[in-house]
């Protein structure tokens, strides 16, 4: 028998989507062979993995000044006669910006992009010998998944679960196709295989990733796979994230109306409500098509919950564009969104575009945008109030005795309700709606 691998300690940063979280957690899976366990502490760590996002310059620059901290840390420790911290940089910034990441931050010893994590501990070896290649960025999504360990150790009752990546609609201001790459979906049975694992495990609700989820394309396509899962013993709910409004099908617009374990929330962005303005993105829908995309659904779904991203000051929006977003808005009536400013990515064809929008413009029609956003949250939220919904107990709330847990539509729930309820789903008659969460009372004594 081999030896026991020594303990590691492994910290890993992350920042961006849901996908970067099921990577993290996936590194963490691929580096536990190899005996590395986490810690919630970078000074103390062994190996340091950044996984990065590269959707707005924002988040970009973030990972070049956490480097710059990571670095200090790690010089301290060598100083101080520690044993040697490995800095890695993982996530869509790898893939990007490899090269330059390396020539800037001299510190990091390894980059991997977001379809050559499976690789992390060949990159580590090399980077420790200081010899070959220390830079991973290809894309081979189903080689990835292949090379993934079967198990996984989920921290909660709720998990993602990656069931599609890449993207194909070259939205003019995104650098998702250049970062995750073209479309591709993961065949159902290793999908269901992960389902079922996690549900070994506890989990009872399954988020399925994808940057366009439901363009999955295994047979059925998402409408089926979404009918599969939701057989599977104990796995009582099922989310999925993030939809494209050109992919929403009628099989898997039906399913929100006879799968119950589909949870009424729906996240379809559509980002401009100026026609000229979505024709400009490439987003192939015009507003109109959209608001009756979500009639339909609200046909079948007279209760779900729609979710929404929005940018605003893309190139060459006017007021009357912006005044048009703000009619959709009010038009559809949405749950809750996020809202961003539009920033410009090099290499995408929105950046070369005329008619760039000065900052303060952005800023305040962010603003005016949010101010709508924020009420609508709050009247959604509101019109839960004095109903019973099914709450999913997720973790331990602030106060002493109360649980945190989650709505059928995604709700932050607070309750009072004991240890054992975590992980359980009961009915709760909601007492009071606040901006960002509800409180509610156990319908039934506890049994
Ligand atoms: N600028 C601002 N927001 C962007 N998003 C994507 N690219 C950009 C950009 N260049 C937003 C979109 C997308 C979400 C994930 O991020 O709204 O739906
Ligand atoms: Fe980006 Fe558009 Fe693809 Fe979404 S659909 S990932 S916004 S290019």
């Amino acid at each position: 028998m081999s030896e026991p691998a020594p303990a590691k300690r492994l910290y890993i940063k992350t920042y961006g989507c849901q996908m970067n979280v099921y990577d993290s957690e996936r590194m963490a899976d691929v580096l536990a062979p190899l005996g590395y366990g986490m810690t919630d502490d970078p000074t103390d760590a062994d190996l340091v993995v950044l996984n990065t996002c590269h959707i707005r310059e924002k988040a970009t620059e973030k990972v070049y000044s956490e480097l710059g901290k990571i670095r200090e840390m790690r010089d301290e420790r060598i100083a101080g006669g520690g044993a040697r911290m490995t800095i890695a940089v993982a996530g869509c910034v790898a893939q990007a910006e490899g090269e330059e990441i390396m020539r800037r931050q001299p510190a990091v010893d390894l980059v991997v992009g977001p379809q050559a994590y499976h690789q992390l501990p060949e990159l580590i070896a090399r980077a420790h010998r200081a010899r070959g290649e220390r830079l991973a960025a290809d894309f081979a999504p189903d080689e990835k998944f292949d090379a993934l360990p079967a198990t996984r150790r989920p921290t909660g009752v709720s998990a993602f679960l990656t069931v599609q990546e890449g993207c194909d609609k070259f939205c003019t201001f995104c650098v998702v196709p250049y970062t995750r790459g073209g479309e591709w979906s993961r065949p159902a049975d290793a999908i269901e295989a992960e389902a079922r694992a996690l549900a070994a495990k506890g989990v009872r609700e399954v988020t399925l990733l994808g940057q366009n989820v439901n363009a999955y394309d295994g047979e059925g396509g998402l409408a089926a796979l979404v009918r599969r899962l939701a057989r599977i013993e104990g796995l009582d709910r099922i989310r999925y994230t993030t939809s494209h409004p050109r992919d929403m099908d009628d099989a898997l617009i039906a399913a929100h109306a006879d799968v119950p374990e589909l949870m009424p929330y729906l996240h379809l962005p559509v980002q401009a409500g100026s026609d000229k303005v979505l024709k400009a993105m490439n987003r192939a829908h015009t507003a109109e098509s959209y608001v009756r995309l979500i009639e339909r659904i609200r046909r079948h779904r007279p209760d779900i919950a729609i979710s929404g991203d929005f940018i605003v000051g893309f190139p060459g929006e006017r007021d009357a564009d912006f005044e048009a977003t703000l009619q959709l808005v009010r038009e559809v009536g949405y749950a809750s969104c996020f809202s961003f400013k539009y920033s410009r990515r090099p290499g995408t064809p929105a950046a070369a575009m005329p008619g760039q929008v000065a900052d303060a413009v952005k800023d305040e029609r962010l603003a005016r945008l949010n101010t709508l956003l924020d009420e609508q949250r709050m009247a959604f939220n509101a019109a839960t109030a004095g109903r019973t919904v099914n709450v999913l107990f997720e973790k331990a709330g602030r106060h002493p005795g109360q649980l945190i847990g989650k709505s059928p539509y995604l709700q932050a729930v607070h309750v009072t309700a004991p240890d054992r309820m975590l992980g359980r789903i009961v009915p709760v008659k909601v007492e009071a709606a606040n901006p960002n969460s509800l409180a509610g009372v156990l319908e039934m004594e506890p049994a």
